[in-house]
Order: C-alpha cells, then sequence, then structure tokens
C-alpha cells in the first residue's frame, strides 16, 4: 500500500511538470486530491488493514497529500505570475492619455439664493422653522385670519387635494403652527423658508416656488423694528447702497401692512426696463401681526405684539443674478444652470 501510495506522487508529480494553464492544474487537483480521487479511495481501503498498520498508513495518506498540496500551490503561483508577466509585456497602456474628467455637480440658483437669505436671518438671531406642504384649510387660510368666504382667498389660486386639505400657497401658515408649538406668549424670532404652490404660469410665476416666511413676536415691537430688520436684510443681500421704502398695502394677517421695495438694483433708481421706470422694486410682503392672528394660537395681543413678513426666493434670485424669466429656474436647461457654479 505504502508503494502504491508513493507511486501515486510521482506519478502527480510528473503530471505537474507538465502543466502549463490554470485550468490543467485545476483539472490536476481535483484528479489527484478530490473526493473521487485515488487518496480518498485508498482510505476508505483502510478498513481491511490490521489495526496496527492503519495509524501508520493514514500518516503516509497525509504526507502524501500535504506534499502534493504545496507543489500545487507553488506550481499555482509560477504560472499566475507568469501571466501577469506576458499581460504586462503584451497590453500597452499609453500613461501619456490626458484622463477623463469628473464634473462635479453644483447648487441650484435657487438654493444658492436661499441659502443666502437663511445666513442673513440666522447672523441676526432668527431660528429656522418648517411646516408641512400638504396643508389643511385652517393653518393656510383660517388661523391667518381668512375664514372660508374672506374674499381674500381668491388672491391665491389654490391646489385643493380634498375639501380640506390643500398645497399650502404661502409660508405664512408656520407662523400659527410655531406659535401653537410654543408656550403662549413666549418671545419667538423665526424664519420659515419653504416650498409653496399656486396654480399660476408665466414669466414670473411658477405653480411651484419658494418663499421665506418671517415672525418676531415679543413685548412692545414696533414698525420700527421691522424696518430696521427687514433694511439689513435687503442692504446685505443686494449691496449696501440699496435703499428701501415701506409701501402701505394689505394683507388679512398684519394691521398695517407694508410692501417694501427697494432701490432698482439694475439702474440704481433712475428707471429701467426691470424697475418699469419707478426706480423701485417690490421685494416682500410685510406688516404688524393681526390681533387675531395671535389670539387664535393662544396670544395674547394686549401683552404680545410684533411683525411677520414673507418674500419669494425666485424673485430675489431674478433680481440678484438679472435674470428675466422665472420658468428658466426649472426648465432643466444645464446652458442656464451652468451658470451659477
Ligand atoms: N404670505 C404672503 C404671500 O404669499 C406674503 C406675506 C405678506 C407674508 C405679509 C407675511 C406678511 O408674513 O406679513 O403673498
Amino acid at each position: 500500500m505504502k508503494e502504491k501510495l508513493l507511486e501515486l506522487k510521482n506519478q502527480a508529480l510528473a503530471e505537474l511538470d507538465q502543466v502549463t494553464t490554470p485550468d490543467q492544474l485545476k483539472d490536476l487537483r481535483v484528479k489527484y486530491l478530490g473526493k473521487k480521487g485515488p487518496m480518498t479511495e485508498v482510505l476508505r481501503g483502510m478498513g481491511a488493514l490490521a489495526a496496527e498498520e492503519r495509524p501508520i498508513i493514514g500518516q503516509i495518506v497525509n504526507e502524501v497529500k500535504s506534499e502534493l498540496e504545496e507543489a500545487i500551490n507553488a506550481k499555482t503561483e509560477i504560472i499566475e505570475a507568469g501571466a501577469l508577466k506576458q499581460k504586462l509585456e503584451t497590453e500597452k497602456v499609453d500613461i501619456t492619455l490626458p484622463g477623463r474628467k469628473q464634473t462635479a455637480g453644483h447648487l441650484h440658483p435657487v438654493t444658492l439664493t436661499l441659502r443666502e437669505v437663511k445666513k442673513i436671518f440666522m447672523r441676526m438671531g432668527f431660528e429656522v422653522m418648517e411646516g408641512p406642504e400638504i396643508e389643511n384649510d385652517y393653518y393656510n387660510f383660517e388661523a391667518l385670519n381668512l375664514p372660508k368666504d374672506h374674499p381674500a382667498r381668491d388672491m391665491q389660486d389654490t391646489f385643493y387635494i380634498t375639501e380640506e386639505f390643500l398645497l399650502r400657497t404661502q409660508t405664512s401658515p408656520i407662523q400659527a403652527r410655531t406659535m401653537q408649538s410654543r408656550e403662549p406668549n413666549s418671545p419667538i424670532r423665526m424664519i420659515a423658508p419653504g416650498t409653496v404652490y399656486r396654480n399660476d404660469y408665466d414669466a414670473t410665476h411658477s405653480p411651484m416656488f419658494h418663499q421665506v416666511e418671517g415672525l418676531v413676536l415679543g413685548e412692545n415691537i414696533s414698525l420700527a423694528d421691522l424696518k430696521g430688520t427687514l433694511e439689513t436684510f435687503c442692504k446685505e443681500m443686494f449691496g449696501n447702497t440699496v435703499e428701501i421704502r415701506l409701501r402701505p398695502s394689505y394683507f388679512p394677517f398684519t394691521e398695517p401692512s407694508a410692501e417694501i421695495d427697494i432701490s432698482c438694483v439694475i439702474c440704481g433708481g433712475k428707471g429701467c426696463r426691470v424697475c418699469k421706470q419707478s426706480g423701485w422694486l417690490e421685494i416682500l410682503g410685510s406688516g404688524m401681526v393681526h390681533p387675531n392672528v395671535l389670539k387664535m394660537s393662544g396670544y395674547d395681543p394686549e401683552k404680545i405684539n410684533g411683525y411677520a413678513f414673507g418674500m419669494g426666493i425666485e424673485r430675489i434670485a431674478m433680481l440678484k443674478y438679472g435674470i428675466d424669466d422665472l420658468r428658466l429656474f426649472f426648465e432643466n436647461d444645464l446652458r442656464f444652470i451652468r451658470q451659477f457654479k
């Protein structure tokens, strides 16, 4: 039996010598060391041996197996190294070719503008709040002093989902949501950026656009605070030379209400096509928070007052970058978008 094993080993080693490819190696390994190979057969036949012979033969089998194993592994390395060498010699890589450029994306101009607005207000101590885009009638209208039959509801062409639920037409509902999330009468200084929706589509309106809301509540807050804060904002946003003016306006949730204009950033106030020769650009709506709005959300208008404001981000981006059609923001034309790197 011992002779037979040694003969097997020599036969295997001789065959191994002839092997030149990985496939042949694999076949050889299976042939001699596989489950159906001669080694397994010898082990199976051990039952027929005398008890004292078994360990001796068993040991020889193991020795032969590991010797073969080692020889095959060594040969594997040689063959693989040879294959790599051949590959390196035959495959020519031209390392002087220019690499493939990876183009990184960049932020959308609306995002850039929104971030800048947020940054300016955060520097002035405002916190940033959020609210749902699918809003209910109560928060979008009623809690803002717009009861069901109020004519001012027609100011905004609303997308209704059901009679009760709608796509918010403004970020103003976050005013009421913030007040209701606080201890009644506690001070608030927040902005609320977000996407809003209206059934409108032309060069200055898109059915989806962005607003930033603002709400400041406390004791003895005045119109001067409103003006000072928003003037600071406009100067930070458009440059120190811009002037602002307050123009009387109407919003159901503020009283008095004011539209804030900045001196035209294109012509400096002399009058041009963009400002329609007026020298002024309308930039945001604002006002002192209506007592009804405070009351409905649990605040006492005898103790607490304040101001609110709301602005359209696309409009600000258009003025900042000199863009004359709002639809460009959402048409995904890369020739437009790439200008904001
Ligand atoms: N929500 C108003 C709109 O979408 C903008 C606005 C005006 C918000 C005056 C305010 C405000 O908070 O005080 O037209």
